[in-house]
């Protein structure tokens, strides 16, 4: 409804610097308030000068001495994969066969896909996590059973059914034709409605034909303001499947380029091993490299350059590819992402990192005129974190000296423990915190 309310706490978010192009700056009110009326936002400033701004009877909510900040974003996890998470021994296409494409053929059963979705919502929100761009399966109905419960509880998701028609299990393909069908359909029923947002999902080239990338390709070509989400040059072995499977093609980025596919709104999970063309090809497209941390480390599949990718301009999202990657938690996946950029002598800085998995990820998702901060208008999606909710990182806290060490310490410490309270639309959650 219309009424109007307030969170009171340490308010901490980002905006485009706008003295520094492309710089991202962070704003933080030790002593804010976020007002909230209709779901958005409509303040977020000092408590002593907001106060007075509110109506008779707004229900305050002090969170003191908590962080408030934007729900956080996941730019690639796997709906059908968290009873996958944690499979032991095998690198990417073993990892495929052996577990994933086992687990996936379950989602044929019947109310399956609706107990998987209900479980992944429960824990991205218990983790912080208000939007992510997620994979279903090859099942038509198990993008309608992750769509119904997304909308029932009123969160932003971005979400698709899987395009595959080689090289998995017969239970698992479609066709060229009924991938289009069925995509068609469910774009008409879920994209726009409500907060939900369809990705047109070949899974990757090697489980899709010819044929079916040229029916991706309509599909993108006839929904231009869908998302479109797949996987690249994550693995050596799938890098020399792929190839080979279209020979043809300048190189892997080559292959999505010949159908249409590498677009701004193309969002490409893992981009470990790329060349110079493919880097130009990405920046040239304005499609978004998704670095999955977790995954790429737990897969071993290599280490992702964000200094390369920067040099390059090309935008970069972060994810858990959860599962293939092991956390729900984007301070987790960040933590992660840190050790990954000190193995190549990068770093990244605790508000660069929070930066990432709020309003960076909502611009390289092209959504940060929706979500991922606190400006007048953006939908009241936020997390309320407690810095000090274990004993570790409560001692650890006694002797951080300023924000920036605080912060990097929840970075590096924190995971779904440090989560309060997580708002969708300006609710708050009674069921999030797995404390
Ligand atoms: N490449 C194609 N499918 C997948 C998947 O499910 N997970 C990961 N990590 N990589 C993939
Ligand atoms: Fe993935």
């Amino acid at each position: 409804d219309g009424a109007i309310s307030a969170l009171r706490g340490r308010l901490l978010w980002f905006v485009d610097d706008p003295h520094a192009i492309g710089e991202a700056a962070h704003r933080y009110v030790e002593d804010g308030l976020l007002v909230i009326e209709g779901g958005l936002i409509k303040a977020a400033g000092e408590a002593s000068e907001l106060l007075p701004t509110l109506p008779a009877g707004a229900p305050i909510t002090d969170h003191r001495p908590h962080l408030i900040m934007p729900g956080f974003i996941d730019a690639h996890i796997h709906m059908p994969q968290t009873q996958v998470v944690a499979s032991y021994g095998a690198q990417l296409m073993e990892w495929l066969n052996k577990y994933t494409f086992v687990e996936e053929q379950k989602l044929a059963q019947q109310g399956h896909a609706e107990k998987l979705s209900a479980f992944l919502l429960d824990e991205l929100l218990a983790s912080g996590t208000t939007t992510a761009a997620v994979y279903c399966s090859v099942h038509k109905q198990s993008a309608d059973a992750f769509f119904a419960e997304s909308h029932r509880r009123n969160t932003r998701m971005i979400a698709g059914k899987v395009m595959m028609d080689r090289n998995a299990p017969p239970a698992l393909t479609d066709t060229a034709e009924s991938g289009y069908a069925d995509s068609k359909e469910l774009i008409a029923r879920w994209h726009g409605k409500g907060r939900q947002l369809y990705a047109i999902t070949p899974r990757f080239v090697v489980t899709s034909t010819p044929e079916q990338m040229a029916a991706s390709q309509r599909l993108v070509a006839e929904h231009p303001d869908c998302f479109v989400q797949t996987h690249i040059n994550e693995n050596r072995a799938e890098i020399a499947f792929a190839r080979e499977l279209y020979p043809d093609a300048a190189d892997y980025a080559g292959i999505y380029e010949d159908y249409g596919l590498l677009g701004k709104k193309s969002l490409l999970g893992h981009c470990i091993h790329m060349t110079k063309r493919e880097w130009r090809a990405f920046a040239e497209a304005g499609a978004v490299a998704v670095f999955c941390p977790t995954s790429n480390l737990f897969l071993g599949s290599g280490l992702f350059d964000w200094q390369r990718a920067r040099h390059e301009s090309v935008k970069v999202a972060v994810a858990t590819d959860i599962g293939g990657g092991t956390s729900y938690s984007m301070l987790r996946t960040m933590a992660e992402a840190y050790k990954i950029l000190q193995l190549q002598g990068q770093s990244l800085s605790a508000f660069d990192a929070l930066h990432a998995i709020t309003l960076g990820n909502a611009a390289a998702l092209g959504l940060d005129h929706l979500i991922g901060s606190f400006e007048p208008g953006r939908e009241a999606d936020v997390v309320v974190l407690d810095p000090a909710a274990t004993r570790a990182m409560a001692h650890r806290l006694e002797t951080v000296r300023d924000l920036a060490e605080e912060l990097f310490v929840l970075v590096t410490l924190g995971d779904e423990r440090n989560v309060v309270s997580t708002y969708v639309a300006g609710e708050r959650l009674s069921h999030c915190s797995t404390n």
